[in-house]
This record gives structure tokens, C-alpha cells and sequence, in this order.
């Protein structure tokens, strides 16, 4: 047997659906309040939740560098904190590098697919995930779990009565 994972790569916007090609500027909105001294790198986050509400999530660096925070993690950690119960049905994310252009899809880092991931397995409904640069194309994958086929899951560390 073979595992493969689909990551969908759209030419253009048109591509998206109406309420994906929203998102995303909604994720640009979101990079724009980015706190990003050190790295000048922008990055912004939007959910969809599944009654409509968008919530949006940047990156908050801090001078003690790994005290730091993605605008992944960001927004998710926003949505469990404030709609513990409401499923999120989809994520997009943008940057800016305020010293090189910024041109090509931007893709969580690691963390934040361990992260996003979790969310995704407890409400047990895939997350669609939207990336793109500041301009040029579009990557689209039906749920993070495309971006993290291995991933830690250890069902041993939660407390069994
Ligand atoms: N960053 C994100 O916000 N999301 C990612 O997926 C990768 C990186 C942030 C962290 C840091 O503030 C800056 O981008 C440079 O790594």
C-alpha cells in the first residue's frame, strides 16, 4: 500500500469558491496587524466557522524570539477559546515580506499543522486549507490531515477514567 496526500494547485482566484477567494482576503486583512519586528514577515490567518463568522489571526513576534506565535495558531487557538464547540470549516493564509516579494503559496509550518490537525480530528469534519503568496498561485488540500499524513497521535496521553 501506498499513502498519498492531494494538494489541489490553482492558476488563479477565479478558481476558489466565492466564500474561499473571501477568506483570503480576509487573511490579507489580517496580515496588516501582524506583529512582526524581527522577522518583517507578515503572515495572516482567517477561519470560516461553520455559522459564518469569520475569525482572523496574525503572527505576535517577541524579543525572547520562540515566545513567538504564528497567525495559524493564532487564529485556531482563538476559535477553541472563544467557540470551543463550533466546528471550523476552513483556513486560509497569506503573507508579506516586507524585504522580498512574496509570490509564492505560504505553507503552515510544522507546528502549526500538529496544531490545526488536532482541531480537525476532534470536531471530525475535514478543515479545507487555502494558501497563497501576495500574488501568484493558489494551493487548496481538503483538510490539513493532507499535509501532515504522519503525524503524532498518541491517544495513550489523555486521561482514561
Ligand atoms: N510564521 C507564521 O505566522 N506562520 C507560518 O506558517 C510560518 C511562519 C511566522 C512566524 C514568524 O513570526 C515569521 O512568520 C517568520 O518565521
Amino acid at each position: 500500500m501506498i499513502i498519498t496526500t492531494e494538494i489541489e494547485e490553482l492558476s488563479s482566484l477565479e478558481e476558489l469558491l466565492p466564500d474561499e477567494r473571501e477568506l483570503l482576503i480576509n487573511a490579507s486583512i489580517a496580515k496588516e496587524n501582524a506583529y512582526a519586528p524581527y522577522s518583517r514577515f507578515h503572515v495572516g490567518a482567517a477561519l470560516l466557522m461553520e455559522n459564518g463568522l469569520t475569525i482572523l489571526g496574525n503572527n505576535q513576534e517577541n524579543m525572547a524570539y520562540p515566545s513567538g506565535l504564528c497567525a495559524e495558531r493564532v487564529a485556531f487557538f482563538a476559535a477553541g477559546a472563544q467557540y470551543p464547540k463550533m466546528a471550523i470549516h476552513k483556513v486560509a493564509i497569506t503573507a508579506a515580506s516586507e524585504l522580498f516579494p512574496s509570490n509564492h503559496p505560504i505553507a503552515p509550518c510544522g507546528a502549526c499543522r500538529q496544531a490545526m490537525l488536532e482541531y480537525e480530528m476532534n470536531q471530525k469534519s475535514p478543515i479545507t486549507l487555502i494558501m497563497r503568496g501576495t500574488t501568484g498561485k493558489v494551493y487548496r488540500v481538503k483538510g490539513i490531515s493532507q499535509l501532515l499524513p504522519l503525524f503524532f497521535h498518541e491517544e495513550g496521553l489523555k486521561a482514561h477514567a
